[in-house]
């Protein structure tokens, strides 16, 4: 801590700097510091000739001590750091006295690295490595021991003994883009410290001056694996400031000995500083003011960023100067200090080659605006951050600057949510790797739940990133380009005891870890261990082919090779002993699912085309509620949005555009049907009706495009509803009057589709009303407005004598977000209410989100588990954000997984379709006579699965070749 503590300048080098002229004030200000300084210099000399007798000035009046100091400064200035070394050391620097020594028995173990002898070529394409039967044994913080069948005997007396029982273990997930701490979640003003936004270069602030060690989201994201994250300082500005490693350990009940920033820090010599640095829109759009400030372009960050390089090389020189004199003539003969100004301090020791440079640049002409900063002020870059476009110029990256090619840190699948976001792919991990890049997977907690950042290798993996470089995209990779390579990522004596045993392969669904040691020290003291079936590791097969980009319109195929079908009953059946089903597709509709020996031997027609599947899968397809599909194609381009307002009450099916990117991926990850409805405020509120339509429709008027004009009524009464109504009580307040107002409505108006005409439907019974809400709070007297109405429901009827049409029972109401719904769970069964979760896995980042459950190894099981053992009836998964589409399997398959045998694999694919239909009522929705599958091969409901075939309807039946 010490060294890189004094690396910096003494904080007076600023006010020392010698300063001319300035006004009055100023100037009577200086004579007053001047004439105390001479007051404490004569202290000061007193003092000295008590015990010197030297006299130290220098021929120009400087203090001698001063120059000396400085000249020191200039060895410190020159030293060139290099990664801290791992096996050698006697302990961890970490490690707290009295820990005690721990063997971790009968694991299957990732090293991290092949079997010595391994070529670079070889390891590159993934030879050498394996899952490999070992102990573990760790003291002092540090890894002493792999092996096989290590004999207790030779080990302390006192070495504690955890049976793994031939679970997977790794080293601990590392997470290189995370703001956990200065970006708390739940999000509050208060504890917002993400961006320095007084300005737009700011090299000099750290984000380590903000960091929370209370952030509850350090404790959540370290249950999902993480041991170690690199937090960073946000993207708003074109240089951001200093970034740290930090382990996830915080204070006592983390085996630490205080509870204290420094504490986590996961080098306490600091050897390596860090800074980021972000490109492209961020930057523009939060300083941009026209013909006042910038950046407002592109090109105004290129000049923000390449001036502030030339202010750092400025110094460096100056200093170097200074140096070269003072070493050449003697420093005691200097007429000036060591030129040091603390603003460009850190800048200039990125120049130096002492700080790792992550930088934020989605695009192309960020990438390559950046590479050219790179090469004109001589500094390499450790990663792209956000690196969207880099998988399509991987010679642009390896022009950057330095011995290395910068990293991409990216997400598996999330897109589109920007301009900057529209071009990404999700082969784009695969990509970079095949063209000798460096793919890592990050979380940038929170914009995704570094909780699950490990789910974003595996998603990698499935998309055809091979195994070992994806696990390695989140363990050694990430170690390596923090400089840390040699401590972290890896399960080899002399690493940091930093280890994970997980429940189920780490690559694989709803992966939880059982225990999280950091530094030798078990992180759980009582963790919660999820029922699962003993598997082996994840059998990878080494090339993963693509989903091709575009579909094929086949209307006659056949699928062999199917083990499931997951396809309501009433379809034709040829029953087969055989456990693998062929599929037969005519005309673009299924005609056959068994044996089907007759068809195969027909298959003579010439356009039948025959695909063998290796594990095929068929299923209904999968249907996007509540997101912003149909009515926006960039999330954050207003121009691409059907707009919202709380002031409005709209139909969604007015304003659908259709044919988009974000739909196309829909239909080819299976989701045929999406149910959207106007936003409210923005993505992930609504207000309005929602319509139900195909995704693959070109146009509203296609036959079938829109399969409900008016699926649901929705409101919002999540925080955003303040901005409306002014508060949540008034929010309440308006819906129950609404609704009681709508009993005696007369529906027969001229205009059907009026706010109160469609409520007036609600009270009947024949529309459902939905509203967004997490609050259990909220929730709660949103159940006492439905008891309200449905009495007042029952007391008009109860008098007209009229039952209604089905809807005796009052309102149909489900709620979707529901990150508090387990907390009155009962209450919602009972009420026979649905619950859409919006996300899936309940993240804390709103105060009204605060109580989400976050599972395994915190917590037992998730809102999904508590809500089916409620008895809520109709739960459901919905989309907060479009890139979702890609993963409603996967979802599915987390709840299966990690639903300790409460659900079945139909059940879990009923979340992600058959209960959204449910919930709207639509329970008995035809159908279009086995026109309506998806074709998997591999499990949907795993990662891997590839789509080959979408049968939409209307006889269309999308190919994937
Ligand atoms: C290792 O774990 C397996 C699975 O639980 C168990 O069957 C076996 O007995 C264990 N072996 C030892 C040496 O503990
Ligand atoms: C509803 O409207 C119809 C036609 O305009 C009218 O005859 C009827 O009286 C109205 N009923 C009520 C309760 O206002
Ligand atoms: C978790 O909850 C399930 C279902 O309620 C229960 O069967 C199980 O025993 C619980 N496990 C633990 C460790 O509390």
């Amino acid at each position: 801590m010490q060294r890189g503590m004094s690396g910096l300048p003494p904080y007076n080098a600023v006010a020392a700097s010698r300063r001319r002229g300035g006004n009055l004030v100023r100037r009577r200000r200086g004579l007053r510091y001047f004439a105390l300084a001479c007051l404490a210099f004569i202290v000061y000399a007193q003092w000295r000739q008590v015990f010197s007798s030297e006299e130290l000035k220098s021929p120009s009046q400087l203090s001698i001590e001063r120059l000396r100091k400085d000249l020191q400064q200039c060895a410190r200035l020159h030293s060139k750091p290099t990664d801290p070394i791992g096996l050698g050391r006697e302990r961890n620097a970490r490690y707290v006295d009295g820990h005690k020594p721990t063997l971790i028995q009968n694991a299957t173990v990732w090293v991290g690295e092949p079997v010595e002898g391994t070529s670079a070529e070889d390891a590159r394409a993934g030879e050498g490595y394996s899952w490999i039967d070992a102990d573990v044994f760790i003291e002092y913080g540090l890894i002493r021991k792999v092996g096989k069948g290590i004999s207790v005997a030779t080990l302390p007396s006192d070495t504690l003994i955890w049976n793994a029982e031939r679970r997977q273990l790794t080293s601990g997930i590392i997470d290189m883009h995370s703001h956990a701490g200065v970006d708390n979640v739940p999000s509050l003003w208060g504890n917002g410290d993400t961006n320095e936004l007084s300005a737009d270069i700011t090299p000099y602030v750290r984000s380590i001056d903000g960091l929370d060690p209370n952030d509850y989201q350090i404790q959540v994201i370290k249950s999902g694996g993480v041991t170690t994250s690199l937090v960073l300082p946000g993207s708003g500005n074109n240089i951001g400031g200093e970034a740290y490693v930090i382990k996830h350990a915080v204070g006592k009940v983390d085996g630490r000995s205080e509870t204290s920033i420094a504490d986590m820090l996961a080098d306490p010599d600091r050897s390596w500083r860090y800074i980021k640095m972000a490109c492209g829109e961020n930057p523009k759009r939060v300083y941009g003011k026209a013909g006042e400030r910038g950046p407002f372009s592109r090109l105004g960050e290129s000049w923000e960023f390449r001036h502030a390089f030339e202010q750092a090389a400025a110094q460096v020189r100056a200093q170097d100067d200074w140096c070269n004199a003072a070493e050449t003539v003697g420093v005691e003969k200097m007429d000036t200090y060591l030129p040091q100004d603390l603003k460009w301090e850190t800048l200039s020791a990125v120049l130096r080659g002492q700080v790792h440079v992550n930088t934020h640049c989605y695009t192309i002409p960020d990438l390559e605006a950046f590479v050219d900063h790179s090469n004109e002020f001589k500094f390499s870059v450790r990663a792209f951050h956000h690196a969207h476009q880099t998988f399509l110029v991987p010679e642009v990256l390896k022009r950057a600057w330095g011995s290395s090619t910068p990293a991409s840190a990216l997400f598996a699948d999330n897109m589109w949510y920007k301009a900057e976001a529209y071009i990404g792919s999700e082969y784009a991990g695969k990509i970079l790797y095949e063209n000798g890049l460096t793919p890592i997977y990050v979380s940038d907690n929170p914009v995704i739940n570094a909780q699950h950042v490990v789910f974003e290798a595996a998603k990698a993996f499935g998309y055809g990133l091979p195994y070992h470089a994806a696990l390695a995209a989140v363990t050694t990779a990430p170690a390596e380009r923090l400089g840390l390579g040699q401590r972290l990522g890896k399960i080899k004596p002399g690493f940091d005891a930093d280890i994970v045993v997980w429940d189920s392969d780490p690559l694989s669904v709803g992966a939880t870890p059982v225990q999280v040691w950091i530094d030798g020290t078990a992180q759980f003291e009582d963790p919660v261990e999820l029922k699962k079936p003993f598997l082996p590791p994840v059998d990878a097969p080494s090339q993963r082919p693509a989903t091709a980009e575009e579909p094929v319109i086949a209307n006659d195929l056949i699928f062999t090779g199917v083990s499931k079908s997951f396809l309501s009953t009433d379809l034709p059946q040829d029953p087969s002993e055989d456990q693998s089903l062929a599929v037969v597709i005519a005309g673009g509709k299924i005609t056959c699912i068994g044996a089907c020996e007759a068809e195969l031997h027909a298959a003579s027609k010439p356009d039948t085309t025959i695909v063998a599947l290796q594990n095929g899968y068929i299923t209904k397809p999968f249907i996007a509620f509540g997101s912003g599909l149909g009515l926006n194609a960039i999330d954050a381009e207003d121009v691409t949005d059907n707009g919202g307002s709380p002031d409005v009450f709209s139909r969604a099916v007015d304003g659908l555009a259709l044919d988009t990117k974000k739909l196309h991926y829909a239909h080819k990850y299976g989701v045929t049907k999406a149910i959207s409805a106007p936003a409210y405020r923005g993505l992930g509120t609504h207000q309005g009706t929602s319509v139900g339509f195909r995704t693959s429709s070109k146009h509203a008027l296609e036959e079938g495009a829109v399969f409900l004009d008016d699926a649901a009524v929705h409101y919002t009464l999540t925080v955003d509803s303040k901005e409306g109504s002014k508060s949540i009580s008034n929010a309440i307040g308006t819906l129950r009057h609404k609704l009681l107002e709508a009993i005696n409505t007369n529906v027969t108006a001229a205009d059907p589709f009026t706010e109160a005409a469609f409520l007036a439907k609600v009270v009947a019974g024949e529309l459902p009303l939905v509203i967004t809400v997490h609050s259990a709070d909220t929730i709660a007297a949103l159940l006492k407005v439905k008891r309200t109405v449905d009495s007042a429901i029952a007391s008009a009827r109860g008098s007209s004598g009229n039952s209604g049409s089905g809807g005796s029972e009052g309102i149909s109401l489900a709620i979707i977000g529901g990150a508090e719904s387990h907390l009155v769970a009962d209450e919602l069964a009972a009420a026979d209410v649905g619950v859409v979760l919006a996300p899936f896995q309940s993240y804390r980042t709103t105060w009204g989100q605060r109580r989400g459950l976050v599972g395994a190894p915190l917590q037992n099981g998730t809102a999904v588990d508590r809500l089916l053992a409620a008895g809520v009836r109709r739960v459901a998964v919905g989309l907060e954000e479009d890139w979702l589409v890609h993963d409603l399997g996967l979802l599915a398959g987390i709840a299966y997984r990690n639903g300790g045998g409460a659900i079945g694999e139909g059940e879990a694919l009923d979340l992600v379709g058959q209960n959204i239909l449910e919930i709207l009522g639509l329970a008995k929705a035809e159908d279009e006579e086995g026109g309506e599958f998806v074709v998997f091969d591999g499990s949907p409901l795993e990662v891997g699965a590839r789509v080959r075939a979408v049968g939409s309807g209307f006889g269309k039946v999308a190919f994937f070749e």
